[in-house]
């Protein structure tokens, strides 16, 4: 009989991906709330429920412990069944429209009831998304920065909510033998797209092509990863790391500037609009205009990823007008 694993913000961007990749070997439990967009989290959902193997469960995952109870059938269901993993995406992911409270509750309280939650029902892996925003604007300072670099000082909630999440995975495998794989993932690209920067131009221009607003003033510089590599990726480090506690950043070689992806957009959608820059160095106060993180842990690891981030842009904008 298939393994079971856990996958939570199973209805988004990566969540649908990394479900559809585990199904081939394991049976999966997916939970979500359908907070980022509900329509199109349910045609996901609808997707992956083709597979026999995947079972939908709609769950609130800030309480999935501590206040929402699981249902008795789930309770004697996961008490019945041994579940292998726990792969916790459920977050914030619209970073541009975030607040404190937002990242508070979708960000690091769902990180602790999943914790709460392994440790109930004697998970012993975790594997976690967070995010190269827990470096904050290292990069100034740092030509590119590694998983050693510190101190960490994160410029925005969500990444401070990402940061506090690592350390109490961190603290819950030393004290309940958690194993736990920390993947900090770069911009990720593909669909099914929920948010970022590519479906924001297309979703502009599609309502006029003659003028496309780009937020900052376009030279905001960074890694883009399409999210089948970044599945591959965290699926590999899950696989190979071999120790207790697993950090790793995940990149693609090269960066994008932002500019340049309005470009291969208005290239993709033949069109030919004014490009209006709302200026500054960065979309919003807590963005950073510049970021790039060290792939070599990874590589030494033995994962290559196959597109490059100009690659990727390119692949996910044609995916996203098809889709
Ligand atoms: N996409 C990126 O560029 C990127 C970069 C770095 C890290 N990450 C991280 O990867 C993970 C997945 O990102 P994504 O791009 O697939 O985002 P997404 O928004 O497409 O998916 C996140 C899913 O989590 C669900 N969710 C949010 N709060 C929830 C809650 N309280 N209870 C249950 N479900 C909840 C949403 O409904 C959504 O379906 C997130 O943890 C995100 O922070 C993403």
């Amino acid at each position: 009989m298939k393994e079971y694993c856990v996958v939570s913000g199973c209805a988004g961007t990566i969540g649908t991906n990394l479900c559809e990749k585990l199904l081939e070997n394991y049976n999966v439990i997916g939970l979500d709330n359908l907070s980022m967009d509900a329509e199109k989290g349910l045609k996901n959902i609808k997707y992956l429920e083709q597979s026999e193997n995947f079972i939908f469960k709609y769950r609130n995952v800030s309480m999935l412990h501590s206040g929402l109870l699981p249902d008795q059938y789930f309770e004697a269901f996961l008490k019945e069944n041994d579940i292998k993993t726990f792969f916790h995406l459920a977050a914030n992911s619209d970073i541009s429209n975030s607040n404190f409270q937002t990242e508070y509750n979708n960000t690091f309280q769902t990180t602790i009831e999943v914790l709460k939650f392994c440790t109930h029902y004697n998970i012993k892996e975790i594997v976690f998304t967070s995010s190269g925003s827990v470096y904050g604007e290292a990069y100034i300072t740092e030509t590119c920065y590694n998983e050693n670099y510190g101190p960490l000082i994160p410029i925005s909630h969500y990444g401070a909510a990402k940061l506090a999440s690592e350390k109490f995975i961190e603290t819950f495998s030393k004290e309940y033998g958690i194993r736990s794989f920390i993947c900090r993932l770069p911009n990720v690209v593909g669909t099914p797209a929920t948010h970022g920067v590519i479906l924001d131009f297309i979703n502009k221009l599609k309502k006029n092509l003659l003028e496309l607003e780009v937020l900052g003033d376009g030279n905001q510089i960074k890694p883009y990863m399409h999210v089948k590599d970044v599945v591959d990726a965290m699926i590999f480090i899950w696989t190979f790391a071999k120790n207790d506690i697993n950090i790793y950043n995940i990149t693609p070689t090269g960066r994008t500037k932002v500019s340049e992806i309005a470009r291969m957009v208005i290239k993709e959608m033949d069109a030919d609009p004014v490009i209006k820059y709302t200026g500054g160095d960065r979309g919003w106060p807590s963005d950073v205009p510049e970021s790039a993180m060290d792939g070599l842990k990874l590589r030494m690891l033995g994962f290559t990823p196959n597109l490059t981030s100009n690659e990727a842009v390119i692949k996910a904008i044609k995916e996203i007008l098809q889709s």
